[in-house]
């Protein structure tokens, strides 16, 4: 055989030899697997709380821990003012109605916000399960509450739209489940929870609904080897429906947070303000204080459209994601201030959605010396983005940090081209165009595109 015919041969076998790459049960082999690409691409996705926790709507998802485990004042005082003295978390069950929920409302919301992916809870550390598991039995939407599977809806309705990916949540602990207290009792050295209700959960929201983020929370303290995480993860990788797609996150056991998994999540909001080498996300709520649906929220606890699009292009800008939460009510309905958010996060990224999606982080994540101002970059065509996040009020804005060349053009998102003059030491001075609020290409953060700098 000449060298023209072994090539070919040779290319098929290292083909042959990366599709059956196998994934082995430990954290080395587990974490040496690349994030699947559209990951990184989507920036954006929603984050939804939805549950048994979303009856009361009082203080926080945490309602039932909270009530009856730390019994604070807040709680067992809404408890006593407001239900019979024997009432049970379990009778919240019934009163989860889903009456107005309409998956397909929903996705018209989540589509016109602009988002890639959803994340669902289909279940909490309450245990309750949004699907008719068949390891929950008459704790979950199908035998007690709504009497529907409504993962089964969400998953179906924005299949129909195809463009938004799945996303699911799961808590591998539940706080009061007898089984895991038993484990927990016995220092971790028995896993009758996990191998009895975690683990075939796990295995069957992702045969039944196949998810391409799978998004693990609530280790309790107990250690990746405990909840086995290495060796559905190894399935997850190598055998699953979604073993080409799924992304996963970093939750998978004591100490994996940050460390092992897929995307780093490493806290609640985390924003680290400088560029990270591992892929993250910023898991963040619009509601400050909650992820699940408070009654009693008052408006000064939503972040403003300003803020939520300033965490959008920091978050970017330093090589993240970011997953905003919304917590649907127990009757179904994404509440007016949740939909106005999202809705106006989408008319932004309408305008400035070159300067985020499939973007890369830049050189730079933001300006040296002028404030508020982030970048991007777009490798395929070399545009590097400055979003400005206040619009100067003197008329020019100075970006120190590209280096111009003679052929560097500048533009104004949703408005044209600008003139700019290069400045000393090095970057350029940038002349804004005087327009009337309603000449404003958009009302939040301005982006101007480089073409021809680095
Ligand atoms: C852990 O997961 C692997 C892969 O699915 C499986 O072969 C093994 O039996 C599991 N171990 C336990 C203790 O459940
Ligand atoms: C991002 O890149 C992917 C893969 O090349 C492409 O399919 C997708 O349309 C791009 N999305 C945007 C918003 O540019
Ligand atoms: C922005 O950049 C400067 C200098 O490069 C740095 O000191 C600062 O912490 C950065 N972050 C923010 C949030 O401004
Ligand atoms: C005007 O304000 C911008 C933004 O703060 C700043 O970058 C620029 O240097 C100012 N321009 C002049 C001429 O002072």
């Amino acid at each position: 055989m000449g060298a023209l015919a072994v090539f070919p041969l040779l290319l098929l076998i290292l083909q042959i030899g990366a599709n059956s790459a196998k994934y082995e049960p430990n954290w080395k082999s587990i974490d040496s697997r690349p994030l699947p690409e559209w990951y990184d691409q989507a920036k954006f996705g929603i984050f939804i709380h939805w549950g048994v926790f979303s009856v009361p709507s009082f203080g926080s998802e945490w309602f039932w821990w909270y009530w009856q485990k730390q019994k604070q004042k807040p709680y067992v005082d809404f408890m006593q003012r407001n239900y019979p003295p024997d009432f049970k978390y379990q009778d919240f069950a019934p009163l989860f109605t889903a009456e107005f929920f309409d998956a397909k409302e929903w996705t018209d919301i989540f589509a016109s916000s602009g988002a890639k992916y959803i994340v669902l809870t289909t279940k909490h550390h309450e245990g309750f399960t949004l699907w008719g598991s068949k390891n929950s039995w008459n704790w979950n939407a199908v035998d007690i509450g709504p009497k529907r599977d409504l993962v089964d809806e969400v998953v179906t309705a924005l299949r129909n739209n195809g463009d938004i990916r799945v996303g699911l949540y799961h808590s591998l602990f539940e706080w009061f489940n007898p089984l895991f207290e038993l484990d927990a009792a016995n220092v971790f050295t028995t896993n009758y929870f996990p191998t009895s209700k975690t683990l075939p959960e796990l295995y069957e929201l992702v045969v039944k609904y196949k998810p391409e983020v799978l998004w693990s929370d609530g280790d309790g303290d107990a250690p990746d080897k405990y909840w086995n995480s290495t060796g559905f993860l190894a399935w997850l990788y190598n055998d699953s429906p979604v073993r080409d797609t799924v992304v996963t996150n970093d939750r998978w056991g004591y100490g994996s947070i940050c460390t092992h998994g897929g995307y780093y999540t490493c806290s609640d909001r985390y924003q680290p303000g400088h560029l990270l080498k591992h892929k993250w996300e910023n898991c963040m709520t619009i509601d400050k204080k909650s992820w699940g649906y408070r009654r009693n929220a008052p408006l000064s606890d939503y972040l403003t459209i300003d803020q939520l699009v300033s965490t959008l292009v920091e978050t970017v800008s330093c090589g993240g994601n970011l997953l905003m939460n919304i917590g649907p009510t127990h009757d179904g309905r994404i509440a007016p201030i949740f939909e106005e958010r999202l809705r106006q996060i989408g008319q932004w990224l309408k305008v400035n959605g070159e300067a985020i999606y499939n973007t890369t982080a830049w050189r730079a994540q933001n300006d040296s010396l002028t404030p508020d101002l982030w970048y991007t970059f777009r490798p395929q065509e070399k545009n590097i983005f400055s979003i400005l996040l206040k619009w100067p009020n003197n008329g020019s804005v100075i970006l120190n940090e590209p280096v111009v060349t003679g052929q560097t053009q500048v533009v104004l998102l949703g408005y044209g081209p600008l003139k700019w003059e290069p400045v000393k030491p090095s970057g350029l001075q940038v002349h804004l165009p005087q327009l009337s609020f309603s000449q404003m290409p958009c009302q939040w953060a301005w982006t101007l595109k480089l073409t021809g700098a680095t």
